[in-house]
C-alpha cells in the first residue's frame, strides 16, 4: 500500500470541493488498515468513507485514509430472516440493490442514499419512514489507537435521529469496518406511510407493492427532489430538522398557520428545516457557485467551483436568517472540516 502526497480530494467528496490532502492512503484489507493506523510518523489521520456527509473548507495537513474494504457475506438464514455482513467500503445504494435482487426486505426505503456502508451507521441514515437502526444488528470496528477489533451492538451504538455513539463519545476513536443487517426473506414489512410514497404507488396503479416497487418509487421521488452529486455537488440535507417544544411551536403556529410539523413526543415537535429556509427566501438562491437547490431548500449545492468556505458562508447566512425570523437555531447535519 502506498502513501501518496498532495492528493486532490475532489473525487472523494460529493460536494466536489477541491482541497488537497497532504498524505493519502487507500486501504483494501483489515491488515492494511491496522498497518496504516499504526504509523506513528503520521499522528493526524482522517477516515474517509463515501465523502457524502462532509464539507471540506481547507487543505488537510494530515493523512487521509480512504476505506475501500469490500465484500458481502450471508451469515445465517432462518425461517423468514437473513443476516448479511457487508464491508464498510461497499457503496450503500449498490448494496441496497444487491439485497433487493435477492428479495431481502428492509432497506428499500433507503434506496439511492449516497455514501458508503461504513458511514451509514455514523449518522443513522434515514429516509421515507425508515432508519438504518431498524434493520441493524451490529457493526465491527477497529480502534484507531490500539488497532484492535471490537463489535458494537444495536444498543451500544446509541442511535438517534441522524445521530449515534460514533458522532458523540466515540467520535474519532473507531473505524467502522463492517455492518451486519437482519433482513426479511419473506412476509416483508412495507413502509408506505411516509409522504408521497403511497400516492406514487397509486398513480402507477400498483395495488400490492413489492419491496422492489417501493425502491423504484423512492428512487423516483429522490431523483425529482434531490440533485445527483455526479452532476451537481451536494451533501444531501445540509441541516438537521430542528425539534422544538410544544409551547414554542404553538406560538409559531399563531403567526404562521401553515407551518408543517411532525410529532416526535407529546412535548416535542419537529419542524422541517427546508420550510424554514424556504420561508426566508433562500430556495434557488446562488452566490457565485455556492447555492441552495431549486427543488429542496435543505440542500446546499456546488454549481462548479465553489470553495468549502463559500458554502459554509452561505450556510451561516441561512442559520442567521432562520434565527432572526423564527428564533430557531438550525444545526448542520454534515461534518464541516
Ligand atoms: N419543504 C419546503 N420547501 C422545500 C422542501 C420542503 O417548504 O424546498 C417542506 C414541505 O412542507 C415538506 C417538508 O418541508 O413537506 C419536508 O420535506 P421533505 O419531505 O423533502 O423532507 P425533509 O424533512 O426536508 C428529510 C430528511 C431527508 C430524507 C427526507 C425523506 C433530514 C435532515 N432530512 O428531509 O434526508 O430524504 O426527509 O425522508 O432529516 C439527508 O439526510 O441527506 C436526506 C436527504
Amino acid at each position: 500500500m502506498n502513501i501518496q502526497e498532495n492528493v486532490s480530494l475532489r473525487p472523494y467528496n460529493t460536494f466536489g470541493i477541491d482541497v488537497k490532502a497532504r498524505y493519502f492512503a487507500e486501504v483494501k484489507s483489515l491488515d492494511e488498515l491496522a498497518m496504516v493506523l499504526g504509523l506513528e510518523s503520521y499522528p493526524q489521520k482522517l477516515i474517509l468513507g463515501g465523502g457524502s456527509n462532509m464539507l471540506l473548507t481547507a487543505d488537510l495537513d494530515l493523512l487521509v485514509i480512504l476505506i475501500s474494504l469490500k465484500g458481502k457475506e450471508v451469515l445465517r438464514q432462518d425461517d423468514g430472516h437473513t443476516e448479511i455482513r457487508v464491508m464498510a467500503g461497499e457503496n450503500w445504494h449498490d448494496f441496497v440493490l444487491w439485497t433487493l435482487e435477492r428479495d431481502l426486505g428492509g432497506l428499500e426505503n433507503l434506496s439511492l442514499i449516497p455514501g458508503s456502508v461504513g458511514s451509514a451507521p455514523i449518522q443513522n441514515i434515514g429516509a421515507y419512514g425508515v432508519e438504518l437502526k431498524d434493520y441493524f444488528v451490529c457493526c465491527e470496528v477497529m480502534d484507531i489507537n490500539s488497532q484492535t477489533l471490537h463489535t458494537f451492538s444495536l444498543e451500544e451504538c446509541k442511535f438517534g435521529y441522524r445521530d449515534s455513539f460514533f458522532k458523540q463519545e466515540g467520535k474519532g476513536k473507531y473505524v467502522i469496518t463492517s455492518v451486519t443487517f437482519r433482513l426479511t426473506s419473506k412476509n416483508h414489512r412495507l413502509h408506505t406511510g411516509y409522504g408521497t410514497i403511497a400516492e406514487e404507488l397509486d398513480k402507477k396503479e400498483v395495488l400490492r407493492p413489492t419491496i422492489q416497487d417501493i425502491s423504484r418509487v423512492v428512487i423516483r421521488i429522490r431523483q425529482q427532489k434531490l440533485p445527483d452529486p455526479a452532476t451537481l455537488g451536494n451533501s444531501g440535507s445540509f441541516f438537521k430538522n430542528p425539534v422544538v417544544n410544544r409551547h414554542t411551536f404553538e406560538k409559531l403556529q399563531q403567526i404562521y398557520p401553515d407551518i408543517p410539523s411532525y410529532k416526535v413526543t407529546v412535548d416535542e415537535i419537529k419542524i422541517p428545516a427546508a420550510w424554514l429556509i424556504d420561508s426566508c427566501g433562500f430556495k434557488g438562491l446562488r452566490q457565485g457557485d455556492a447555492g441552495v437547490h431549486k427543488h429542496q431548500a435543505l440542500v446546499l449545492v456546488n454549481h462548479g467551483k465553489a470553495t468549502g468556505k463559500e458554502i459554509l458562508n452561505l450556510a451561516q447566512q441561512i442559520q442567521e436568517a432562520v434565527r432572526n425570523k423564527f428564533g430557531i437555531a438550525i444545526v448542520p447535519e454534515v461534518n464541516v472540516l
